[in-house]
């Protein structure tokens, strides 16, 4: 399906997302023939460029990061961008870009669908809703969509107001709020592995599995996005309460009755609001920390402290590891140990199931070699792919066992390349599709699971803020979460 001809107005349209994620997926898109050519792109920002100026700050941004690379297509595609230097408070702006884009619908022939990307800094996400309302450019479902970047509100009640202050101008299924995590094809394929084949559901559940074990790892350290990072407050916001949410919220979900919107997330909702941090000895099973210099690849590298445009003196976590608990039927007593951090050993990022042992056990471990609970992981990045560990009788004379893997890679199975994440995640709001975005509610559990930990540490401050050399696998601390002589996997 192409979607229908529309005009895309980002606001923020001067800062990185849009040079370096939104403009080069849209112009792979437009080379695989996704896109009507009709298609037309507004950047809408404060500084004053021409037309063509942007443009060619958009065509770098397309050399270095678009899949498919410049080619002749930059020419034609080019001609559908333009540029509208406005303020992101001033509802005239607002009423005059409405204008604009009538001229637009009548050289383009977009005839007048609308879709809004809200790509600021997220203080101006209620100005800018209330300025589309008051410019009377908030359309319908049938003709306009509106896309909210994250993170989608700092806490519960500033999500409730945000939701607030959307749905006074859009009806809920003109929004579609991004969770890049969502448009990974790995990320995706969650569901397809559960609902499309029928051995693993009689096992997905606690008679089986012991825990899960949830691992979203990077090599980068904070960039140059130090005063975001720090206000935000780390890694439990820019993380925790949004992507690895939604990778628990897929694992643990009940099958949905179709594949559509609202059935999925309906699912989502249930098992999220069924979601709660665990306990361990000493309260809240929970551990916090913070880089300090180390080695990546080989390099030196600086502390999260010394990181250009830190706050040193905000104690702002770079690693989260946190125990969830899961009150329903299938998941009762199954712990899921998430973990996140920038500047760890490794980039890697899957979602591991650690099964049961087996009950009784026939092989004494001390001839035959340890024995290995299996262990079904999905491997989300770099290497995608699902493999599933189980033991094997070693081809010598006695009983002696090694675990070993059953492997599906992506890059040996599937010829083709994996398109990116915002190159699905537009294309799917362009055609009005919101199953991969999620939905007001949905945004509020998550938020709702994670207050405990927001409430404790703003309370505790610093006090119990761990730290980790960069290029090491965090804290020590986050050992200590691991219950019943449980360990965290070494990736
Ligand atoms: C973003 C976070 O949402 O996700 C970043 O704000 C993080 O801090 C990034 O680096 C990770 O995304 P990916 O796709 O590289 O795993």
């Amino acid at each position: 399906r192409t979607p229908k001809p529309a005009i895309l107005t980002i606001f923020g349209a001067s800062g990185d997302l849009t040079v370096r994620k939104l403009i080069p997926a849209l112009y792979d898109l437009a080379r695989d023939r996704r896109l009507p050519p009709e298609f037309t792109v507004v950047g809408y920002a404060r500084r004053p460029y021409s037309h063509e100026e942007f443009r060619e700050i958009l065509k770098e941004g397309v050399a270095k990061y678009s899949r498919s690379k410049l080619g002749n297509l930059w020419e034609s595609f080019s001609k559908g961008i333009y540029y509208f230097q406005g303020d992101l408070d001033n509802l005239q702006n607002f009423k005059d870009l409405g204008e604009f884009l009538q001229t637009l619908d009548s050289e383009r022939g977009t005839l007048g669908n609308r879709a809004f990307y809200m790509a600021t800094a997220p203080s101006f996400f209620a100005p800018i809703i209330e300025n589309l309302g008051g410019a009377g450019l908030a359309g319908d479902v049938r003709n306009t969509r509106l896309v909210i970047e994250k993170p989608f509100g700092h806490d519960l009640e500033s999500a409730q107001n945000l939701n607030k202050v959307v749905q006074q101008v859009f009806h809920e299924k003109q929004v579609y709020r991004i969770d890049h995590y969502l448009g990974k094809e790995t990320v995706q394929n969650i569901l397809v592995f559960r609902f499309a084949n029928s051995i693993w559901e009689p096992l997905w559940n606690n008679r089986y599995v012991d825990h899960v074990q949830i691992t979203v790892a990077e090599t980068v350290g904070v960039e140059n996005r130090g005063p975001y990072y720090d206000e935000a407050g780390g890694a439990l916001r820019d993380m925790i309460q949004n992507h690895l949410m939604q990778l628990l919220a897929l694992t643990a979900m009940e099958p949905p009755s179709a594949f559509e919107a609202d059935t999925v997330r309906d699912e989502k909702v249930k098992v999220l609001r069924a979601t709660q941090v665990g306990q361990g000895p000493n309260g809240l099973a929970a551990v916090r920390a913070q880089y300090a210099n180390g080695w990546i690849s080989g390099e030196p590298v600086p502390a999260y402290r010394d990181e250009p445009r830190v706050n040193p003196d905000v104690k702002t976590a770079s690693y989260i590891a946190a125990k969830f608990t899961i009150n329903n039927w299938r998941w009762n007593g199954v712990p899921f140990f998430l973990r996140t951090g920038k500047r760890l050993a490794k980039r890697v990022s899957e979602i591991a199931l650690q099964f049961r042992e087996v009950p009784h056990l026939l092989f004494p471990s001390s001839s035959a070699g340890q024995l290995n609970p299996n262990m079904l992981v999905l491997r989300i990045q770099p290497d995608e792919g699902i493999s599933l560990r189980f033991e094997a009788k070693r081809p010598v004379a006695d009983i002696a066992m090694r675990s070993v893997n059953m492997d599906f890679h992506y890059g040996g199975t599937f010829e083709v390349a994996s398109p990116e994440a915002y190159e699905r995640l537009l294309l799917d709001f362009l055609l009005g599709d919101q199953t991969l975005f999620t939905r007001a509610d949905e945004v509020e559990a998550a938020w709702k699971i994670v207050t405990p930990l927001i409430e404790r540490w703003e309370i505790q401050k610093a006090s119990d803020l761990n730290y980790y050399d960069a290029g090491s696998w965090g804290p020590s601390a986050a050992s200590k979460l691991m219950d019943n002589g449980r360990r965290w996997r070494r990736l």
